[in-house]
């Protein structure tokens, strides 16, 4: 049965920045109300509403993971790491996004599968075999058809993107060879309960997987998760490697189980835990904005850095607009000049002359505070601070 616990109001597309033009014509923006649940059977944490996949995941999708050094980083480990264990021949990645994965891998020997044509286009342009489509059992099929020999299947931050779970491991099983594995990478539920991050959840976000739910997901299937790697990315996020139930040559590590259990013993198993998570949100909205407020009352200027999908939670939820934060700061070039989904804050292009003047910044991009702050030492040198609500709303300057 689903338990609703939390109740974040009229969400517009998370990554749906509005163009200048847009603005100026006051664009209509299609609003969802956003409702999470709590499966008591599944333990699987998903939203209520679910919007159209092509809403979301289109030729025009903003973000990019090579934007990060951060990510690009992870990555380049992992594909070390995959590359000694595993070996490969044949390496599929559901949601290739810009290929800061792919890249790392030789041409011949790895599939790309990207909805968003803005992103396919740069893994075909550097001779990488991309799909430009949704994953589902039509295209398991005809990849099936094509190739044989898939033995590593990855995806990270794309799985809790798509609504139907079953079909998403069927699509798998059916194209993975016998002793194949797959990784997959998602924010961990156990680190968003425990620090409030409530902006972990929009539309594009179906679903937030703990080693708890998913290995109840992946039994149906005759798959299980073999080893767990704890990761800094994404405020936090879980890596599964998993395999056929039946391939006995990987044995499952101990700290599969002790995941497990450090979920349990947290409560990731009962509604309580979520009713008061829900509690500890709506403390953490009250709380940021009585800092803002506070700010505000003292003429000082706010402004955001990182113009993430997880702000637009944020914002829309604690209803900021621009008297509080005047703008924000973003590297990626396609939300340049655009603005912030609903509260339609500016974002502009990353400039250190931007944040010059300003005396506090709004960490939209918390995930990246130790990337950022390394940036920054001389805006923080020089008495500028920061504002995170993460894990509780407050002023940081280290
Ligand atoms: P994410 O939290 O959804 O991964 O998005 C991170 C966003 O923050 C992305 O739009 C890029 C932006 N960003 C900056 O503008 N400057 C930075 O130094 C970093 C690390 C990220």
């Amino acid at each position: 049965m689903n338990k609703k616990f939390l109740d974040l109001g009229l969400q517009p597309l998370a990554n749906r920045y509005l163009t200048i033009k847009e603005k100026k014509m006051n664009l209509k923006e299609e609003f969802y109300h956003l409702l999470v649940n709590f499966n008591t059977k599944t333990k699987l944490i998903s939203l209520s509403k679910k919007v159209e996949i092509k809403k979301m995941f289109n030729s025009s999708y903003p973000y990019k993971s090579s934007m990060s050094k951060t990510m690009l980083k992870s990555f380049r480990i992992l594909s070390e790491k995959i590359k000694k264990k595993f070996n490969p021949k044949m390496f599929l990645e559901i949601g290739s996004n810009d290929g800061a994965l792919i890249k790392n891998f030789n041409n011949k020997k790895v599939i790309g599968i990207e909805p968003c044509k803005n992103l396919a286009k740069i893994t075909r342009s550097k001779g990488y075999k991309t799909y430009c489509d949704y994953w589902n059992l039509k295209l398991a099929n005809k990849i099936k058809k094509k190739y044989k020999k898939i033995d590593l299947i990855y995806s990270a931050n794309t799985i809790t993107h798509i609504e139907k779970l079953d079909e998403v491991f069927k699509s798998i099983s059916h194209v993975l060879t016998k002793n194949g594995v797959i990784i997959i990478e998602d924010p961990s539920l156990l680190e968003c309960i425990k620090k409030t991050s409530y902006d972990q959840f929009y539309n594009e976000h179906i679903y937030l997987f703990s080693a708890l739910a998913l290995k109840n997901i992946l039994k149906k299937h005759n798959f299980e998760i073999f080893d767990i790697t704890n990761l800094k990315t994404h405020g936090g996020s879980l890596r599964y490697f998993i395999k056929r139930k039946k391939n006995k040559n990987l044995s499952i590590k101990s700290n599969v189980k002790k995941q497990l259990k450090k979920e349990i013993d947290y409560g990731l198993g009962k509604f309580s835990t979520f009713r008061k998570f829900g509690e500890s949100t709506l403390k953490s909205k009250k709380d940021l904005i009585r800092i803002l407020n506070n700010i505000k009352k003292k003429n000082k200027r706010i402004i955001g850095y990182g113009a993430t999908a997880k702000a637009t939670t944020i914002l829309n939820y604690c209803n900021i607009d621009n008297h509080l934060i005047e703008y924000f700061v973003d590297t990626t070039p396609d939300k340049k000049n655009k603005h912030m989904p609903g509260k339609k804050i500016k974002i502009l292009s990353y400039d250190p002359k931007l944040i010059k003047n300003i005396d506090y910044i709004f960490l939209g991009a918390w995930n990246f505070k130790d990337e950022i702050f390394k940036k920054e030492r001389l805006f923080i040198k020089n008495g500028g601070k920061f504002i995170t609500h993460v894990p509780s709303p407050k002023i940081i300057n280290k």
